[in-house]
């Protein structure tokens, strides 16, 4: 086995390996699995928001020829397992949320299933319901514990007195709003039922995970279910837990008999079922001594989640670890309400959390009168402020004083609104970025000497971030041979389990799979091994995790024009500085950073669900009324990371470079855009008319 010290593959910038597929259109998405003889259906929503179906009238879609069968709660099978609320579809005609799933139309082709849909008839008993988010309620509620197992509350410390007693306060309120994913590969999935089997052809970040979850509720043993995730066109975490559709088409796929389903959703049925970044009221209160070292943090969330299934965002959470201060507080409440479920969306918890803490910082540098840079140094804590363990390796200080010396920060003048080119406000901004470096174990991998090479398999998603390159190019390190001799098998649950390509945990997780498999193969059949000689491996403990603390850290910068008259907002440019360990493919991870710091810009500028609370309903579903950051939107975005030498993550020294990007890049643009013009803005998207 070679040294992962001295690698030969890993570092370098390798295409991705299945770019020529993807652009020859031969590289098969769920949707496009070829099977015999498939049918096609169309997904039936409630359009109440919370009531009872007293009647459904199929006639005139059965009508209609071409039409198979419409499956509704009438004729659906009693699922094994109904205790999730998102997922039990069909098992009565309650009605939780508009949008919620009640049936499907089966056709010989999609529009004929889809116009058949339009001839279904549905009666309801409609009752009252409440699906208007208000930090304003006195019945909010407190979760067990939030996303994904950390502590609702937090408390050190002597916070109100401390808060009370410091020569310099910020008490902002900041909000963000309801978002959704649009990843560009929709969600579908094919399901084929035979011989009391069921294999799904399905766009998801976990086959494993999938599988899982579709044995339990259709009480099917779990070697009797197949997931296929070959290709994946995005996910955002969107993917990264099957939603209700992929329990319809397996409904949908016992209904015609020996014949597989395929179901897509169209962009505007994802707007209520397939998760969204619920929206977020934060207070954050900042104490702080004139020299602008903190003594108390307090950070205070309302969310919205469902009443059928309760997900809580942990928004508060990076502010337990950005900064030192003797006195600390966060905690996290919901309101409940008669809403889609809301779920994953790129670093949940960290991109609203950091967005309220990081402006609350630079309001903080405004009051100290302290370079906003300088403000963070002063406030790095030696050991994490929440659980006093040391760091493996935290480069915050040196992302930040990096990103000032490659974006020219030494000569802001730090005066707001006072910059003036052409009719533009100018103005730079910058905030810190985290996210954890994750490990999740249970993931395996198995090596395989074939005639040519080594043939490496492991049951996970590539999402589209060139993982498939990536984690070719640990197995090839790990094994001491070339990229070329690796034939890396994944997205199939008849390759070993992985977990979720979520947490910006693949390439950490499974790549120490690859890594103690190929450490098994080498150990047991030497540098010279036989055809079918064979190793599996999985992800090993680490003590360390016990002893440090583990993150990834960055920094973001933005200049902002602002038009005078107008208020029309531009982002020319921005820098993102990371340390998050390893980097295993320059290429494919240069795009990652960017990609995050687009929809960061996206979220900053454009992205906003709105909800009209009289019917439950986003009515801006579809990517004509939400808006994205497209290309007119990104100007430049330079992406640097130091190189930094972590051995106590894992074994391939990575921390994750999913999520990281998007962290903290709408508040280094909100920063920005009040060192242009003077103006706070405490509430996403930062919009025209917040400047006139
Ligand atoms: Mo990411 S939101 O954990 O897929």
């Amino acid at each position: 086995m070679t040294d992962l010290l001295r690698p030969r593959a890993m570092g370098v910038d390798v295409a991705r390996l299945e770019g020529w597929a993807k652009v020859t259109g031969t590289a098969p998405y769920a949707y496009e699995h070829p099977v015999e003889n498939p049918a096609h259906a169309h997904a039936l929503q409630a359009s109440i928001a919370r009531g009872r179906i007293t009647g459904i009238d199929t006639a005139a879609a059965r009508e209609l020829p071409g039409v198979l069968a419409v499956l509704t709660h009438d004729n659906a099978p009693a699922l094994a397992s109904t205790e999730d609320g998102e997922l039990a579809i069909l098992q009565s005609g309650e009605v939780h949320y508009r949008g919620q799933l009640i049936g499907a139309v089966i056709a010989e082709n999609p529009e004929i299933a889809r116009h058949a849909a339009a001839l279904v008839r549905v009666d309801y008993e409609q009752a009252d319901h409440d699906a208007e988010f208000s930090a304003e309620r006195d019945d909010l509620y407190t979760p067990e514990q939030v996303n994904p197992a950390f502590a609702t509350d937090t408390s050190q410390g002597d916070l109100e007195t401390a808060f009370e007693s410091a020569p310099v306060r910020v008490d902002e309120t900041y909000t963000t709003p309801m978002e959704h994913n649009n990843p560009m590969e929709p969600h579908t999935t094919v399901a084929v039922r035979a011989d009391g089997g069921l294999t799904l052809y399905d766009s998801t970040q976990g086959a494993h995970t999938v599988r899982q979850v579709m044995a339990k509720l259709f009480g099917l043993d779990r070697e009797r279910v197949r997931v296929v995730s070959t290709h994946v066109g995005g996910g955002f975490g969107s993917k990264g837990l099957p939603h209700s559709h992929v329990v319809l088409a397996a409904m949908a796929a016992g209904l015609v008999e020996g014949r597989p389903v395929k179901l897509a959703l169209t962009r505007r049925q994802m707007f209520s079922l397939t998760g969204h970044r619920t929206p977020t009221v934060q207070r954050l209160r900042l104490g702080a001594d004139r020299d602008g070292r903190l003594t108390a943090i307090a950070h205070d969330v309302i969310e919205q989640s469902s009443k059928v299934k309760i997900f809580a965002e942990q928004s508060a959470e990076p502010s337990r670890h950005m900064y030192a201060a003797g006195n600390r507080r966060t905690t996290h409440r919901l309101a409940l309400l008669d809403v889609p479920v809301p779920s994953w969306m790129r670093a949940p918890g960290e991109c609203p959390g950091m967005f309220a803490g990081e402006v609350a910082m630079d309001e903080l540098a405004v009051a100290c009168g302290l370079d906003p840079i300088e403000l963070r140094l002063r406030n790095e804590p030696e050991t994490d402020p929440e659980s006093g363990k040391p760091y493996s390796s935290r480069n915050l200080v040196a992302c930040l004083r990096e990103g000032a010396r490659r974006f020219g920060w030494q000569d802001r003048d730090p005066a707001p609104g006072v910059r003036r080119e052409d009719g533009w406000l100018v103005g730079t901004g910058v905030a810190s970025s985290v996210y954890p470096a994750n490990v999740f174990p249970g993931s395996a991998a198995a090596i395989r000497r074939t005639a040519d090479g080594y043939q490496v398999s492991i049951g996970a998603a590539d999402i589209g971030t060139g993982t498939w390159t990536a984690l070719s190019q640990i197995a090839a390190d790990a094994l001491g041979v070339g990229l070329e001799e690796i034939d890396l098998r994944m997205g199939d649950t008849d390759l070993p389990h992985a977990t979720v390509a979520g947490g910006s945990s693949g390439l950490s997780s499974w790549g120490s799979a690859v890594v103690d498999a190929a450490a098994v193969f080498r150990e047991k059949f030497g540098t010279d091994p036989s055809e079918g000689d064979e190793s599996e491996g999985t992800v090993p403990d680490n003590p360390d995790r016990e002893r440090y603390e583990m993150k990834a850290f960055g920094a973001q910068f933005a200049e902002v024009r602002v038009r005078e008259d107008t208020g029309e907002i531009r982002v020319p440019r921005m820098l993102g500085v990371f340390a998050a360990g390893r980097i295993v493919n320059p290429r494919t991870a240069r795009s990652q950073f960017i990609g995050g710091m687009t929809m960061g810009i996206s979220m900053a500028l454009h992205e906003r669900s709105v909800m009209d609370p009289r019917f439950g309903h986003v009515v801006n579903h579809d990517l004509a009324e939400y808006h994205v950051a497209t290309n007119a939107d990104v100007h430049r975005i330079d992406v640097h990371w130091l190189d930094e030498h972590d051995p106590h993550v894992n074994p391939v020294g990575t921390k994750g470079i999913g999520e990281i990007g998007i962290v903290g890049a709408a508040a280094a643009v909100a920063n920005a855009a009040y060192h242009a013009t003077g103006v706070r803005v405490r509430e996403l998207p930062i919009t025209p008319e917040k400047f006139l």
